[in-house]
């Protein structure tokens, strides 16, 4: 048995238009601009699945989320990338490389690739508990389901740390 952490209570911390599966999975899917059928990647392992369509609010939100249960070690990045926005990019680009002193994600080709709610030590958290494992332009939720369960059979176990609350004001 991997290492498994307890969650923020409340788990999620933020409300949003995602559906919510087992805490203690490793996999957190973000369908970008795409509204898919989540309960099928909630049985198919994943801890939390839903869209993020803007690079700055929406990713905020799903950094809180995630770094409040450090059992998520794979974010899979799947659905139709968001015109304009191009979320999946920006958050590719996060993980990789963070922000630059204005707050602009560095690398992001979106509109307004602004992170105006997180510490350093969130986004670091971020960056040291999460791999963003890229499935972009895609739809079929039988292919997405299929790397969820694929995902979550690598679990690695939790990040050993405590689950980081945060506020998105
Ligand atoms: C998003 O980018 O998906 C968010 O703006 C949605 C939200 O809950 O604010």
């Amino acid at each position: 048995m991997v290492l498994k952490k307890k969650p923020s209570d409340p788990w999620p911390t933020i409300t949003g238009e995602y559906e919510v599966g087992n805490p203690e999975s490793p996999v957190a899917v973000c369908t970008c601009g795409s509204h898919l059928h989540n309960a099928d990647l909630i049985k198919a392992g994943a801890a939390l699945a839903g869209p993020c369509k803007t690079e700055n609010i929406g990713i905020e939100k799903m950094v809180a989320n995630v770094i409040s249960n450090p059992n998520i070690r794979f974010v899979l990045v799947t659905g139709m990338e968001v015109k304009g926005h191009i979320t999946g990019q920006a958050v590719e680009a996060f993980t990789q490389s963070g922000i630059d002193k204005e707050g602009r994600i560095i690398g992001a080709k979106g509109a307004i690739p602004f992170i105006q709610n997180l510490t350093p030590e969130a986004i670091e958290r971020w960056k040291n508990q999460v791999e963003a494992v890229m499935m972009l332009n895609t739809e079929d939720i039988g292919a997405i389901a299929g790397k969820v369960k694929e995902l979550a059979s690598k679990d690695p176990g939790a990040l050993d740390v405590e689950p980081m609350a945060i506020e998105i004001k």
